[in-house]
């Protein structure tokens, strides 16, 4: 059955119930690779799916239409989640132009090899399909350097490509369908947080353009996840998250060797909650990275612990730093934690991260030889609690 978004404007993607994993973060809900299709004068395909998802794509538009009568291909987007089907698109639909920004045909190009029949659009630029329009909107870095949004003019639907989406299979197809918007909403945060938290000034940007350029939206159509028929809620927590806005909340970030580390984790997450921060301890071993962030996104506070292990910081710890510099989280306070043996390396190794972080280090560090004593339990406690009260809006 044909999901119709707009009149003669179709649903046409692929379900991917099965996928958990998209380059280091965990989808446990799976995904979708939304593609799009208007009839018009120019029949024309927005974006293609996964390539081993691009039979379920041509059935889906065989309900519709004969695929062969595509006319134009829009590529939003070069990532082969969304690319991928695109050579077999191609070869079987021969449409008559592909359109894509100047860096999507650079990449498209690169990637594929092909000599596939390219349009360069670039922002403002309008495409008539016969009754009604598309308008091209570049938006780099969200998520590659060649990413783009069109909109359907008459209709004010924003194929929004890797922006306002999230890794969701679901049956339903639209925001007010889900039977769990919360749910729902915090995959939209997950997807930020680990896609797009490095380009808050970027997507800040992309408001302002979107005010001058006077678009509204009926619906928000992105590549990933549910489709919006009410994206206020999404749009203004993206504007929170771009903006750096935090909350009066804190984590402790930690990874232990013989449950020392783990005792003073324990103690500031205790004082953290006595001053009244929202307060969550992952312990790393047990939560992936790409669980931790959805939190880190909009905590004020941020404690690191790590034991000393030969001469260094635990692994796991270091993982999570690399990950993290790549995201480049703002508005961050922050402190070291560690119990150690004789070296004790740990905490100024990530002083030293911290400062690339460009965090607030508030604290000069917290270590401990061996097993900490309940004195020095009560004063890591005291210490969680004022560092709190100094760095949150309690
Ligand atoms: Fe959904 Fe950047 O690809």
């Amino acid at each position: 059955m044909p999901i119709e978004l707009a009149p003669k404007v179709y649903w046409v993607g692929a379900i991917d119930w099965d996928v958990r994993e998209f380059h280091g973060y965990l989808t446990e809900k799976g995904s979708t690779y939304n593609a799009f299709l208007i009839l018009d004068d120019k029949i024309t395909l927005i974006d293609t799916v996964k390539k081993e998802f691009l039979p379920e794509m041509l059935e889906r538009i065989s309900e519709i239409v004969a695929p062969e009568r595509i006319d134009y291909i829009v590529s939003n987007h070069v990532e082969m989640d969304h690319s991928g089907g695109l050579p077999q698109a191609m070869a079987r639909l021969q449409p008559e132009k592909l359109f894509c920004s100047p860096l999507g045909k650079a990449g498209l190009s690169r990637h594929y090899q092909a000599d596939w029949p390219f349009v360069e659009v670039k922002t403002g630029q309008e495409l008539s399909l016969g009754q009604r329009h598309l308008l091209f909107l570049e938006t780099p870095m969200l998520h590659w350097p060649d990413s783009m949004m069109t909109l359907l003019k008459e209709e004010q639907v924003l194929f929004s490509s890797d922006g306002f989406g999230a890794h969701f299979a679901s049956s339903e197809r639209f925001d007010d369908q889900t039977p769990d918007m919360a749910a729902y909403l915090h995959q939209v945060k997950k997807y930020y947080a680990n896609i797009l938290m490095p380009f808050g000034g970027l997507i800040t940007k992309l408001f302002q353009r979107i005010r001058e350029l006077n678009l509204e939206f009926k619906l928000i159509a992105p590549d990933h996840g549910l489709l919006l028929r009410n994206p206020a809620p999404i749009l203004s927590a993206y504007q929170q998250w771009a903006a750096g806005e935090v909350l009066p909340k804190a984590l402790v970030i930690y990874d232990t060797m013989w449950h020392s580390t783990e005792l003073l984790a324990r103690a500031l997450t205790e004082g953290l909650m006595d001053a009244g921060a929202a307060t969550i301890p992952y312990r790393l071993r047990l939560t992936h990275y790409s669980d931790i962030v959805p939190d880190l996104l909009d905590a004020g506070l941020l404690l690191f612990g790590s034991p000393t292990l030969n001469n260094n910081m635990f692994p796991s710890v270091g993982e999570f730093f690399t990950y993290l510099q790549g995201l480049k989280p703002q508005n961050k306070a922050a402190a070291a934690f560690g119990s150690y043996g004789w070296s004790g390396q740990a905490v100024s190794l990530i002083n030293q991260v911290l400062e690339v972080l460009k965090f607030k280090v508030v604290h000069e560090g917290l270590s401990v030889k061996y097993r900490p004593t309940p004195q020095e339990l009560a004063e890591a406690r005291a210490l969680a609690s004022r560092l709190a009260r100094e760095n949150l809006k309690l």
